[in-house]
């Protein structure tokens, strides 16, 4: 038996590619990002089942995704949106990825493997990550036009706050920056086919962002970018559910009775207030239950709510449960997620650790058993 595992719902899932497929249209192509492990989901299992789902493409970070989702039989496209070591590109390219490119270096080592590969050029517009600069495309084009196995198959960027305002004034003004890149291309003769910038806040709030291509990740997972996106959705009419998949699930380790007063693990942080019952939970920072949520997280036990107590330890943790009457050894303990009338969310558990659901997610550690539900 696991110490912990995560249930992961099929339904779910489906239902959220199934809600971004009819926000987009049929015409444009639905690209998730699985990396992070699927934002800390399970890469494999879940790439197969948005896939099913309707999922056009697959966005990883790294060369090490595409050697395990090919190795697992998938043969979906897969868009690599990180970095690609000048020593991995022709691994890449042999597995069959298209590469996110925004060096001269990239392009020149990639042009001379001499093997057909897809480009997807990265626009720098306000974000200040990856991306090429207007005044340094023609360069850029310069050396693309050297080697004939390179096509450019998509114009790319990435926004910059669309989830943190209310106000979309700079996303708009990335968007200016985006289509003034993809008219130097076109003028340049390279007009790439694909052109994408939207994430799941901007497939949501932006349709003008849409153009033939989406990356979406977080609300693939049926979790909203912020809280204001949420509301902007809200107040622009815009109708979307999300539904989220996880639910993370352990067991009770241990019950014990405790007297008022007691010093409850490391530190000595919490003073039980009463004479009471705690629980002990396997389950600790190790497993991605951060220390922040010493003293802080709350579980799940018999759909009621207990407490954490004490500091967040590496393999375990401490939660009163003395107002859940009957609470016996390997009892059904939920971290995230429903139980009975009752929820721990992925945005309280953030809340908690100072974080954004991204983080709680993915954070989760890869060990952890992934099982796909109903
Ligand atoms: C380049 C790029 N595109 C798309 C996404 C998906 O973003 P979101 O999860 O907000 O939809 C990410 C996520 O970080 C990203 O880095």
């Amino acid at each position: 038996m696991e110490l912990s595992w995560l249930e992961i719902s099929r339904e779910a899932l489906t239902s959220n590619v199934k809600a971004f497929r009819a926000l987009v249209g049929k015409d444009v192509k639905l690209a998730i990002a699985v990396k992070g492990n699927a934002y800390g989901h399970g890469l494999v299992e879940i790439s197969n089942v948005l896939l099913k789902a309707g999922a056009d493409y697959l966005c990883i970070n790294a060369v090490f995704e595409a050697e395990k989702l090919r190795k697992a039989g998938v043969k979906a496209p897969l868009l690599l949106i990180g970095y690609t070591p000048v020593s991995d590109l022709k691994k890449a390219v042999d597995l069959k990825c298209d590469l996110t490119v925004y060096n001269l270096e990239t392009i020149h080592a990639l042009g001379k493997l001499k093997k057909p590969v897809n480009l997807h050029l990265k626009i720098e517009t306000g974000n200040h990550r990856q991306g090429v600069r207007l005044d340094e495309l023609p360069k850029i084009l310069e050396e693309f036009r050297k080697h004939k196995n390179l096509r450019m198959a998509g114009l790319s960027t990435h926004f910059a706050n669309l989830e943190d305002r209310i106000n979309h004034k700079y996303a708009l003004y990335q968007l200016r920056e985006f289509k003034k890149a993809y008219r130097k291309l076109e003028e340049g003769g390279h007009a790439p086919h694909y052109r994408h910038c939207a994430n799941t806040a901007a497939a949501i709030l932006l349709p003008e962002a849409h153009f033939n291509f989406v990356r979406i990740g977080i609300g693939a997972y049926g979790l909203w970018p912020s809280e204001t996106t949420l509301r902007a959705a809200e107040h622009a009419g815009i109708n979307i559910t999300l539904t989220p998949a996880l639910t993370w699930k352990t067991v009770v380790a241990q019950v014990k009775e405790v007297e008022i007063g007691a010093l409850i693990g490391y530190g000595c942080t919490y003073e039980m207030p009463h004479k009471g019952r705690i629980a002990v939970l396997p389950v600790g920072y190790y497993d991605g239950y951060v220390r922040l949520l010493s003293n802080k997280g709350h579980v799940l036990i018999h759909g009621k709510r207990a407490p954490v107590i004490g500091r967040v330890c590496m393999n375990m943790i401490m939660v009163d449960i003395t107002h859940i009457p009957d609470v016996k050894l390997e009892d059904e303990v939920v971290l995230i997620g429903k139980q009975s009338k009752e929820e721990i969310t992925a945005e309280e558990m953030a809340a908690n650790s100072q974080t954004i659901n991204y983080e709680v997610t993915t954070r989760i550690n890869e060990m952890i058993p992934r099982r796909l539900v109903a």
